[in-house]
């Protein structure tokens, strides 16, 4: 890995830039990266859930269930805090900002100009504390753990393409920690981020809602993961962002279910607190995409919960 002062990588030759020279983050514990809901609203429209909810959400409520989650994930985990930025009323959901291993910042290149303004603050929030930054070029979208997630020992990544994130950016999004990736396609405009329907949880398991892919994505996580180890969700609970969850050890933090999904996951030994996010499902986020992992991902899949 080099390290050098160069602002931009090109997917032929990436770099990773620390020209603060700030220690390289140490975590003993798993640790999130969260956004306050300060400036969150619904002031346009770029995904499906998004539309006819125009200035809906209840900014009072949103704190208060943002609030809920934050104290629950604090009992399995530490929580840094990055300020709100007025004039980026999605930076709520920090989880799309950047993806994140071993030190290593993948930061966001947001298809939609309403989130590039969150690209700045996020980027000199993890330059300043020791992050090694990996860029992506504009041209090539590229949406943090929105669209790319690491596989339960954080060796090999699964990337999205289809709505959001670009197919070109997968290779070197991958290099930036020099793992493999697998491509899948996304089908489904409701589903327009991997976080919304694919989850890979500890234990080598991995929830997801099949249909949200093409059938070669499907094989191809179906010929990774056993049958045993698959948990599909329904159509009812994939749109309860019932995939969109933030899984520590073997407990996991997800929105409210309405179906029998929390006992499917305990027959699989997942212990489920259920946090109503109403306010953010207006949005067209949950759980997971309310927290950005700064820690490797094994802390979270090894520590007992
Ligand atoms: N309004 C945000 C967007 O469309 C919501 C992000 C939440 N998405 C998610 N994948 N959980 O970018």
């Amino acid at each position: 890995m080099s390290s050098s002062t160069a602002s931009n990588s090109s997917l032929v030759s990436g770099s990773v830039t620390n020209t603060v020279l700030t220690p390289p983050p140490h975590f003993e514990r798993p640790t999130f990266l969260m956004c306050a809901p300060q400036w969150y609203d619904i002031n346009y429209v770029i995904n499906p859930w998004m539309a006819g909810n125009l200035h809906r959400p209840s900014r009072d409520l949103a704190f208060a269930q943002w609030k809920r989650l934050s104290h629950q994930l604090q009992t399995m985990a530490d929580v840094r805090l990055i300020p709100a930025v007025p004039g980026s009323p999605d930076m709520v959901f920090v989880g799309h900002t950047a993806a994140v291993q071993h030190g290593i910042a993948a930061v966001s290149s947001f298809a939609h100009l309403q989130r590039q303004a969150e690209e700045k603050p996020i980027r000199r929030w993890l330059q300043d504390h020791g992050f090694l930054i990996w860029d992506t070029p504009r041209e090539t979208a590229f949406e943090g753990e929105g669209d790319v997630l690491f596989d339960a020992e954080g060796r090999h990544l699964w990337a999205a393409h289809g709505v959001r994130t670009c197919r070109n950016c997968h290779r070197h999004i991958a290099d930036a920690w020099q793992v493999s990736v697998t491509s899948l396609h996304l089908v489904d405009p409701r589903f327009y981020h991997l976080d919304l329907c694919f989850a890979p949880l500890a234990g080598g398991y991995v929830m997801y809602f099949p249909e949200a892919f093409d059938a070669a994505s499907r094989e191809a996580i179906e010929s990774a993961y056993p049958a045993g180890r698959r948990i599909q969700v329904t159509e009812l609970e994939a749109v309860a962002f019932s995939c969109n969850v933030i899984n520590i050890g073997r407990s996991i933090l997800m929105n409210t279910v309405t179906t029998d999904l929390a006992h499917r996951l305990a027959e699989c030994g997942f212990s489920v607190t259920q946090i109503d996010l109403s306010e953010f499902l207006k949005g067209g986020g949950s759980a997971k995409s309310l927290v950005l992992r700064l820690s490797d991902s094994y802390l979270e899949t090894t520590v007992a919960a």
